[in-house]
Order: C-alpha cells, then sequence, then structure tokens
C-alpha cells in the first residue's frame, strides 16, 4: 500500500528507551511510500545512533542547531518547511514540557515552534513520569494548542513497571499517522457497522457458518474511522485485528447481533450493514454433542426457523439511520441488488459477487441507490471502502 505517497515526515526523536522501535517506524513509513528527514535531540543520540537512522532513511540525520550543513545555517527553518508533518517519537516528559511552553533550547524544539505544518507527538515514559502532574498539565497544553498527541498505551515498560506511559507499537503509529492524512467528510458522525459471517450452533461443538472473512467490513470501519467517524463494529468471528479507534463488539449467532445492533443503533447516523448473516437458525440446537450412535447412520436431521432481518429492522425504525445494505450474489446481481433496495427500503445497497469478494483481498463493488447504478473498479478492499465511505458521506450530506 502506497498511503503515504508523496508525504515527507520530519521524524523527531527524543530520549528515550523506546527510541529503538523508531527505526522500524522509519522503514514502515517509507515502505508506504513516505520520505522522512530524521532530527534527533542530543539525548535521543544516547538511545540510538545518528548512523542508524541515516542508513534507515537515506538521509543526514540533523541533530545539531548550529549545523553548518545548511548554507543559511537555518536548518530549523528548512528543515520543517517541506513537511507535511513533524512527528516525534518518542516524546520524552522533557521535550513535551518544552513544547508546552514555547522554549527552544535545541534543533527539534526549534524546528517545532518555528513550523508551519501540524506537528504529532509520540509520547513514551515511565509510568510515573507520564502520571505526574506537570506532564498531565503539559500534554493537555499541547493538546489544546493543536498538537495531536498519539497514545501512549498501558502495558509492560523497560524499567519493569506496568502501567501507562508506554509508546504506541510502529504499526499503531504508522496506521494513526494514515489516518491522519486521509479527509474527514465523516466527522461528528456516529456509524454502525456489522461484519464477517455468522455461526448458528448445531450442538456445542458443530456449526453452520458462511465464507465470510470479514476483511470488507473491517475495511469500511477503518475507512470510516479514518474519516473521522465515531465507529461501532459488531462482528461475528473472524481472526482479523480491530482497526485502530475502532470499538468491537463480538457476536456469533445472527440473533445476538440483532440484539447487539438494536441496542447501539440509537444515536448512530449511519448502519452499514456488511455480515453476512444467516438466514436460518437450528432450532432446538442440542445441548450436549450429538453422538453418532444416538443418530444413526443416515445422520441428524435438523429443523430450521428464521433469524431476524437486521438490515430490514434499522430501516423501519422511526429514526432510522441512513441505512446501507450489501449484496453478495453468485447471479443476477443488478436484479437482486435493486430488488433489495426496493425491499429493505433502504437509501443505498452494494453489490458485488460472492465468489470474487469472499476471502479475497480486492474486490470490485457497484452502487445502487436513487441515483441508478456507480462502479468502484476492482482494488484493493481498504482502497474500495474508502471509495465507498467518501460516497456515503457525500450522500448523507445531500440527504440532510
Ligand atoms: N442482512 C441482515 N440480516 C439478515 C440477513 C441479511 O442484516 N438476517 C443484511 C446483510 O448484512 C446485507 C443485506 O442484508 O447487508 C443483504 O443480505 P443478503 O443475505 O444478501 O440478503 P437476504 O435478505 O438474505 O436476501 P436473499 O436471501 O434474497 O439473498
Amino acid at each position: 500500500m502506497n498511503d503515504l505517497a508523496g508525504r515527507h515526515l520530519v521524524l523527531g526523536m527524543t530520549g528515550g528507551i523506546a527510541a529503538y522501535k523508531t527505526a522500524e517506524l522509519a522503514r514502515r513509513l517509507q515502505d508506504h511510500g513516505a520520505t522522512v528527514q530524521v532530527v534527533m535531540t542530543e539525548g535521543a543520540t544516547h538511545f540510538i545512533t545518528p548512523v542508524t537512522m541515516q542508513a534507515l532513511t537515506g538521509r543526514p540525520v540533523f541533530t545539531d542547531q548550529w549545523d553548518a550543513r545548511q548554507p543559511n545555517n537555518m536548518a530549523h527553518i528548512d528543515l520543517s518547511r517541506a513537511a507535511d508533518a513533524i512527528v516525534v517519537v518518542p516524546a520524552s516528559a522533557d521535550f513535551i514540557a518544552k513544547i508546552a511552553h514555547g522554549l527552544c533550547d535545541d534543533l527539534l524544539t526549534t524546528m517545532c515552534v518555528a513550523r508551519a505544518c501540524p506537528l504529532l507527538v509520540v509520547p513514551a515514559m515511565n509510568l510515573q513520569m507520564w502520571a505526574h502532574p506537570a506532564t498531565q498539565r503539559n500534554a493537555r497544553q499541547i493538546a489544546d494548542d493543536g498538537v495531536v498527541v498519539l497514545g501512549p498505551a498501558s502495558g509492560d515498560q523497560a524499567c519493569g513497571e506496568i502501567g501507562s506511559g508506554r509508546m504506541l507499537e510502529p504499526d499503531e503509529i504508522l496506521d494513526d499517522l494514515i489516518a491522519f492524512f486521509q479527509p474527514k467528510p465523516m466527522r461528528g458522525r456516529r456509524v454502525l457497522i456489522t461484519a464477517g459471517p455468522t455461526r448458528e450452533p448445531i450442538d456445542p461443538v458443530r456449526a453452520i457458518t458462511n465464507h465470510s472473512s470479514g476483511k470488507m467490513g473491517y475495511a469500511i470501519a477503518r475507512a470510516a474511522h479514518e474519516a473521522g467517524a465515531e465507529v461501532t463494529l459488531v462482528s461475528g468471528p473472524t481472526a482479523l485485528a480491530t482497526p485502530r479507534g475502532v470499538v468491537r463488539i463480538d457476536v456469533e449467532t445472527a440473533r445476538q447481533m440483532y440484539d447487539v445492533v438494536m441496542r447501539e443503533v440509537a444515536g448512530a447516523d449511519c448502519f452499514i450493514a456488511v455480515a453476512a448473516v444467516a438466514d436460518w437458525h437450528v432450532i432446538d440446537a442440542s445441548e450436549h454433542k450429538l453422538k453418532k450412535a444416538g443418530v444413526g447412520s443416515d445422520g441428524p436431521i435438523l429443523k430450521f426457523a428464521q433469524n431476524p432481518d437486521i438490515l430490514a429492522a434499522v430501516a423501519a425504525r422511526p429514526t432510522a439511520p441512513y441505512c446501507v445494505g450489501f449484496a453478495a450474489e453468485t447471479e443476477d446481481l443488478h436484479a437482486n441488488a435493486e430488488s433489495k433496495l426496493a425491499r429493505k427500503k433502504v437509501q443505498l445497497i452494494v453489490g458485488n459477487h460472492a465468489h470474487e469478494a469472499f476471502g479475497r483481498d480486492d474486490n470490485a463493488l457497484t452502487l445502487y441507490d436513487a441515483r441508478g447504478r456507480t462502479t468502484l473498479e476492482r482494488a484493493d478492499k481498504l482502497v474500495l471502502a474508502r471509495q465507498l465511505v467518501a460516497a456515503i458521506a457525500e450522500r448523507m450530506a445531500t440527504a440532510s
């Protein structure tokens, strides 16, 4: 993925043991298309050498305000003018304190005060240092000043203690940065999404499910979060990681999914039903494992009852959110999708061919609504998800 293509980032580093993770981050940022200029404080160079960071980024590292390599001797101005953002990883308590007070006693702090681009900081410190009232006050102050503070997380710390102050992992920082640069047409919106398959039990060890991987629903949840929405994801069983910033509620059966959606839907502006929901459940699923001897050689006879239609139920609410359904079809996609649009009384149906979508990393979509048909060409599911979220946001804005 080239999510940061064309982005130039100044990667600031201050003194902290988490600096070793910044080396990995520098690689990951470039894998996603960014160019990276490293600026280190003197403290940072005690934890990792400028040589390491230079080798990883292919650019000379700056550590000194009086660096004669800049012809005008204004590294603090020149380096940040070309940047789309300054990202400080790790950010120490000392650095956050200096930024909160506008101090400029080294190259990095001077650059931050002299910058014309966004500043993001990723704190990393011992839990007592993070919890200290002065650090908390300074962190609040820089956030009020428009600095984006990412993390910190809780967990094991290098000092052997456990608590809040631990730096986010490189992949988490990467995802947050990618999200930072995405447009925000869903800001202020609450979006509820279902994803994945459902699993209907036959007995405690056997179940009926389907081939949905959940990838499309999870990609849409991520894209909606990136677009600025508050996202709740109601998920059937999948092996996928929860997208950053998304609240995930796990369910197994269609009826559990229905109950959770009905509980969560109040206050949602948009409902996107991506889950491949089982249409039926087994009546009287056995409490105990069915034994071959007890069932006989013809196998068990299962009786089914219909599950509630979650999407139709949400769309029928008196204060229904903007409703989006999916139609995964193996034949007659256009006719089936258009009939679902009318039958479920939703604003938008997203159609795809089931055998070209399930389990794959890419997909192609057709949108069906009052405007007619719109095609989103085959692409990676995250790329498509961003296009779909933009299309939904634009339709919601026009509708309200
Ligand atoms: N859906 C739902 N609850 C169900 C069944 C489906 O919310 N019990 C949603 C799906 O998440 C999807 C849309 O309805 O967004 C269409 O699902 P699909 O299974 O294709 O449609 P069905 O209603 O099952 O219709 P058909 O049996 O004709 O395919």
